[in-house]
C-alpha cells in the first residue's frame, strides 16, 4: 500500500487488545455491523483474544481507524469473521492492508468469507477467483 494514500504517516497494524474494545464496538455499532458483537463487551473480548483467533487493529496516533478479526486453523482454512474501516478514511488502502495482514498472520493458505453487499466491490478487487456461494446457519429456534 503506497504510503502517500495512509490516512497518516504514523499508520501500524498491531495485535489486538482490551485497551481497543470500546474503539472496535464504536466502529461497529456505527457501521450497524455485528449487533452480536456490539450486545455483549466481554463476550466479543473473549472472542477477539481467543487461541485461532487473528485480531488486528489499524491504529494512527492512538486513534483507530479500523479492524479486522479472523479464526484460523493455522494450516489451511481461515474465514474472515468481520472487517470494518472508519469511514473517514475508507479508500485509501487500510482495509486492504488489514486484509492481507490477517491472511499472512493466520498461517493459512486461504481465507474465505461472507460478504455484506456494499463490500462485494471491494472483495471483488482483492481476488480474481470466484466469488463461491455461502450460507450462514444457525441452530434451530
Ligand atoms: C469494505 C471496507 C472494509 C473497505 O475498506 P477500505 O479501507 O475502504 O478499502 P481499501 O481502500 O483497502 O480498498 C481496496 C480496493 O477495494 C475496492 N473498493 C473498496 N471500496 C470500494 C467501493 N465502495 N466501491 C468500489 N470498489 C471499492 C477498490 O478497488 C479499492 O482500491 P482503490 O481505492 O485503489 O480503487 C469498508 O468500506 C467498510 O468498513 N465498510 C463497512 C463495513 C463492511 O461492509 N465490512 C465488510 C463486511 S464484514
Amino acid at each position: 500500500v503506497a504510503r502517500a494514500r495512509h490516512p497518516g504517516p504514523l499508520m501500524e497494524i498491531v495485535r489486538y487488545e482490551r485497551e481497543h474494545l470500546a474503539a472496535l464496538l464504536a466502529l461497529a455499532e456505527d457501521a450497524d455491523l455485528a449487533a452480536s458483537l456490539v450486545a455483549d463487551p466481554e463476550r466479543a473480548n473473549r472472542a477477539l483474544s481467543a487461541p485461532g483467533t487473528v485480531a488486528l487493529v489499524a491504529v494512527d496516533d492512538g486513534q483507530v481507524l479500523g479492524f479486522a478479526y479472523a479464526i484460523t486453523d493455522g494450516a489451511f482454512q481461515a474465514y474472515l469473521v468481520l472487517l470494518i474501516v472508519a469511514p473517514a478514511v475508507r479508500r485509501r488502502g487500510v482495509g486492504r492492508e488489514l486484509v492481507e495482514r490477517s491472511l499472512a498472520g493466520s498461517g493459512a493458505i486461504r481465507m474465505d468469507l461472507l460478504a455484506s453487499e456494499d463490500a462485494k466491490p471491494f472483495y471483488r478487487a482483492l481476488t480474481d477467483r470466484g466469488p463461491w456461494p455461502g450460507y450462514r446457519l444457525h441452530p434451530p429456534q
